[in-house]
């Protein structure tokens, strides 16, 4: 049976010779001072509705975070008749396209400058890129140079839309968990105008549906090395009673469950996987708290942990043998990027460049792929976003 031994990205063949490719290993090479990472700064942000509508600079759907009630916490109230589930299908770079190109035209209109990064790309990619050092995920990225710009999106196996499309009964469950951690977690207005125990707004999170279309997002500006990054998050929810005015990352946090750790086994595996991805999510975008929601095997929150992210690389050092190293990530992703800029040199949205890691080889391989190419793989930069 041939079927069975395509890869999970078929449409490339990576047995044709890379343009170039940039290796993991020794990785000890990145065990050097680390690379530079500003502080990063908010440059504009929006929301999506229920229906998946997006709304430039708004924050319509940031929720503030409210100590949810744990005496009465069970994730799987409202599975699966009160769940709302966006329609999977790829949204590319489209909505921070927008943004930036909002953010842009904004900043002309009052004669100041606006924003032209090296590298503009969702926080997810570079959260996958930071953590290739310790992880066993592989990933696919399209890449495109226009203006001087490096393009990222993240071309999805089909192993994980399948999982996105025909996930188990159980697979459902346990991500609903996540959003339904959200909801109980967060409320849709300032805490200090709660009336009371009996206030609406606590009514609502309990009641409403958990509808995976709403978010919010923020975009920030950061420079990696020497690298302007312009970066679009999800953010979870805010620590504050308003979000500043300057600074606003500086009060976002981001929800976590996690199931409680009962033995030292579960507490390395802990340290070792989940802290390594969640700090890498926060740390990028700025994020400074992280809350987690430890549950049970049924969905019960038992209890929650407010972390620091910047603690976390003090944390689980020196837990454990081989444990991840905060440096070789942010040293790992700027030799990357900086190789990428050597190698993504086309300066064209017609051409999309296939980067991929994965096993056996544990290198970063390049392809550039015929000009024009349409399709999931294919060009992603928008006519409208062409000048
Ligand atoms: P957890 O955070 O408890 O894992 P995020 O934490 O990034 O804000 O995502 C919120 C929730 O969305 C997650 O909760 C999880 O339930 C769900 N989720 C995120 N990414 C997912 C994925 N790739 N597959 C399935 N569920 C996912
Ligand atoms: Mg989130
Ligand atoms: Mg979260």
């Amino acid at each position: 049976d041939t079927a069975s031994c395509t890869s999970t990205h078929p449409a490339n063949s990576f047995s044709d010779r890379p343009l170039a490719t940039f290796p993991l290993y020794p990785l000890d090479r990145f065990q050097t001072r680390c690379a530079q990472y500003q502080q990063p700064t908010e440059i504009g942000y929006f929301s999506y509705n229920e229906k998946r509508e997006m709304t430039l600079q708004s924050d319509a759907e940031l929720k503030w975070y409210y100590e949810p009630d744990l005496k009465d916490c069970d994730l799987s109230d409202g599975f699966p008749d009160r769940y709302i589930t966006r329609d999977p299908v790829p949204e590319r770079l489209d909505a921070l396209l927008k943004c930036l190109q909002n953010v842009n035209a904004l900043a002309e209109e009052s004669g100041k400058t606006g924003v032209t990064p090296n590298f503009c790309t969702w926080r997810g990619i570079m959260t996958k890129i930071l953590c290739t050092p310790y992880s066993r995920d592989e990933w696919e990225l399209g890449v495109t140079r226009y203006k001087d710009t490096i393009y990222m999106e993240e071309h999805e196996s089909d192993e994980k839309r399948q999982h996105a499309f025909g996930a188990s009964d159980r697979d459902k469950l346990m991500s609903y968990w996540g959003y339904k951690f959200e909801s109980l977690s967060t409320i849709d207005k300032p805490p200090s105008t709660l009336t009371g125990p009996d206030d609406e707004a606590l009514q609502r999170r309990k009641e409403e549906c958990v509808n995976t279309n709403v978010q919010y997002c923020s975009v920030v500006r950061t420079r990696l090395g020497n690298n302007i990054l312009v970066m679009g998050a999800e953010v979870d929810c805010l620590v504050a009673d308003a979000k500043p005015t300057s600074n606003p990352q500086s009060a976002y946090a981001e929800l976590k469950t996690n199931r409680i750790i009962s033995n030292e086994r579960q507490q390395k595996s802990f340290e070792r996987h989940k802290l390594l991805k969640i700090w890498a999510q926060s740390f990028l975008p700025g994020i400074p708290r992280i809350i987690i929601g430890y549950r049970t095997d049924s969905g019960h929150i038992q209890h929650i942990q407010h972390l620091k992210t910047m603690d976390i690389p003090r944390m689980v050092r020196g837990t454990q043998p081989n444990i991840w190293d905060a440096t070789v990530c942010i040293n790992f992703a700027n030799g990357l990027l900086e190789f990428l800029k050597g190698v993504v040199v086309e300066d064209d949205p017609d051409v999309v460049y296939t980067v991929r890691f994965g096993k056996p080889f544990g290198e970063v391989r390049v392809l550039r792929r015929e000009k024009g190419k349409v399709g999931l793989e294919g060009v992603f930069v928008p006519d409208w976003y062409r000048t």
